[in-house]
């Protein structure tokens, strides 16, 4: 697909963080709302997940667990600093006002921290076709969350966003990550070569992509999911926030 032509705010997804100066940038995005959540996000409840809209202060445990080698290894670098975090959090709620993106927080059951956020952000007008990715704490990886809040985020793009095509990037030697996404039920459509520049050296990215009749039609396969998730007790997980 072609990409549209480069703007700082649209990095967010494919490498996870946009770079520090489109989240500082003091200029607010056109505000072209179209729908409800670009007001405030919906509160999305699962069994062992809650995704809610990012807030300051959940700044402390996003700097905690998504900076470490093992998160951070297959994406762009994210905020090092509690500030560069904070400013991160301002940026995805003007993009979100702007209806060009939305960020949930990603928050085990019976908890208010958040260990992660899904992202989706539109890459084609009007959201027919957009982009989505996702950062967990790796002490919460294997342990349902991915696999429940993947449901509800699909569910959101589909039916609250009105996404046609929904696309994932992901570098080829991230394994966990490709996982992920096959088990979301995406389909690997190709390789774009040498696409991800990262410590100064180029990454090919796996495609993949779930289109909303893919999404729909395999309605039943999220039933099971639903079931297999609400196996998941809550993550027993003590996280140090410094
Ligand atoms: C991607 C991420 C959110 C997924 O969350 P998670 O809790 O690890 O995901 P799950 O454990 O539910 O699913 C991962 C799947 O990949 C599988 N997997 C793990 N390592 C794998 C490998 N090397 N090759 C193939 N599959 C692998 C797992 O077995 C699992 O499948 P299963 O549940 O059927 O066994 C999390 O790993 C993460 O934050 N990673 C770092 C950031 C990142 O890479 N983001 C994705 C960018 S596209």
């Amino acid at each position: 697909m072609e990409q549209m032509p480069y703007q700082p705010h649209q990095e967010a997804v494919q490498k996870i963080f946009p770079s520090a100066i489109a989240y500082t940038a003091s200029a607010e995005p056109v505000a072209t709302t179209t729908t409800d959540w670009t007001a405030s996000l919906p509160v999305l409840h699962g069994q062992c997940v809650t995704l809610r809209e990012l807030k300051r202060s959940d700044a402390p445990s996003l700097l905690a667990l998504l900076t470490t080698e093992e998160v951070s290894r297959f994406i762009s670098p994210p905020p090092t600093t509690l500030v560069g975090f904070e400013q991160f959090i301002e940026w995805t709620h003007r993009q979100r006002t702007a209806g060009h993106y939305a960020c949930f927080a990603v928050v085990p059951q019976g908890s208010d921290v958040a260990v992660g956020i899904f992202q989706v952000r539109s890459l084609e007008a009007n959201f027919t076709t957009a982009e989505w990715g996702f950062v967990i704490g790796s002490a919460y990886w294997g342990r349902g969350l991915f696999a429940e809040g993947s449901e509800m985020v699909l569910e959101f793009a589909f039916e609250t966003v009105g996404v046609h095509r929904l696309e994932a990037r992901a570098s080829v030697e991230n394994g966990r990550g490709n996982g992920a996404l096959r088990k979301a039920g995406a389909t690997l459509e190709g390789t774009l070569r040498q696409s991800f520049l990262k410590d100064g050296r180029y990454h090919d990215q796996h495609l993949w992509t779930i289109l909303d009749c893919d999404w729909r039609a395999e309605g039943g396969r999220r039933a099971e999911f639903r079931l297999a998730s609400s196996q998941h007790t809550a993550p027993e997980v003590a996280i140090t926030i410094h």
